[in-house]
């Protein structure tokens, strides 16, 4: 199990792509790690699919994206097929992901990836749907974990991406349902007097309370 802001599992890998050490595989990029029950269900695969999709707005943001299921390097390969047709891409083109083969299950409990609820057909508990984003220090900085039985959000793994990675350069936080370009809200860590030197267009929205947290402005 890790918690956020720790440091993430320099963990070994069969993959579609070859034997991998997370952390040479990764690089200084970001990572996202985002783990299935198995191959051939059909949650699973519009999930692979639409990280296909969306694979050149990972990489504009300097993510690279790894998939998990628990199936052998031989079975992701044949799985592939269908997920490439239900992408509607070129049969001919290769994954632009690697998917690992947790075949034993060993990272799954490991990251603490496991949904009770859900039985394979032996009564083995399945792998939820977890998404792990990690930056460049290769640090946790985002987890969320869905049960088998619901499919994630794409797009709202990119949002939060585009979350971390301004927060990261700015003293600000993203309010709820922010869209890049949105409004932000100034941390409240950053007292008032520094306010305009650091984002000279905020607004404070008066409050029932009279209390000046709600300092609003451009993204910067
Ligand atoms: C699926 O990917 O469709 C799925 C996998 C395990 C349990 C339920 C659904």
């Amino acid at each position: 199990m890790v918690n956020l802001g720790e440091p993430f599992p320099n963990f070994q890998a069969n993959t579609t792509v070859g034997p991998i050490q997370f952390y040479d595989w990764l690089g200084n990029s970001w990572g996202v790690l985002f783990s299935h029950p198995s191959d051939f269900t059909p949650v699973c695969t519009t999930e692979l699919a639409r990280v296909i999709q969306l694979h050149g707005e990972f990489e504009r943001r300097g993510v690279k994206v790894i998939a998990l299921s628990c199936d052998s390097v031989e079975s992701h390969h044949a799985w592939a097929n269908d997920i490439k047709m239900y992408a509607k891409c070129d049969s001919q083109d290769a994954l632009p992901y690697p998917i690992i083969a947790d075949e034993r299950r060993e990272l799954a409990v490991q990251l603490n990836m496991i949904d009770p609820d859900e039985v394979d057909a032996q009564g083995m508990p399945l792998t939820a749907r977890a998404v792990f984003v990690v930056d460049p220090n290769k640090k946790m900085r985002l987890s969320i974990l869905y049960p088998a039985t619901t499919g994630r959000n794409f797009d709202e793994i990119l949002r939060a991406i585009d979350s971390l990675q301004l927060t990261d350069k700015h003293r600000v936080a993203t309010p709820v349902d922010w869209k890049p370009g949105d409004f932000v809200m100034v941390q409240p860590t950053v007292p008032d007097q520094h306010i305009p030197t650091l984002f000279p267009y905020t607004t404070v929205i008066p409050l029932p309370s009279g209390k000046r947290y709600l300092r609003q402005t451009p993204q910067p």
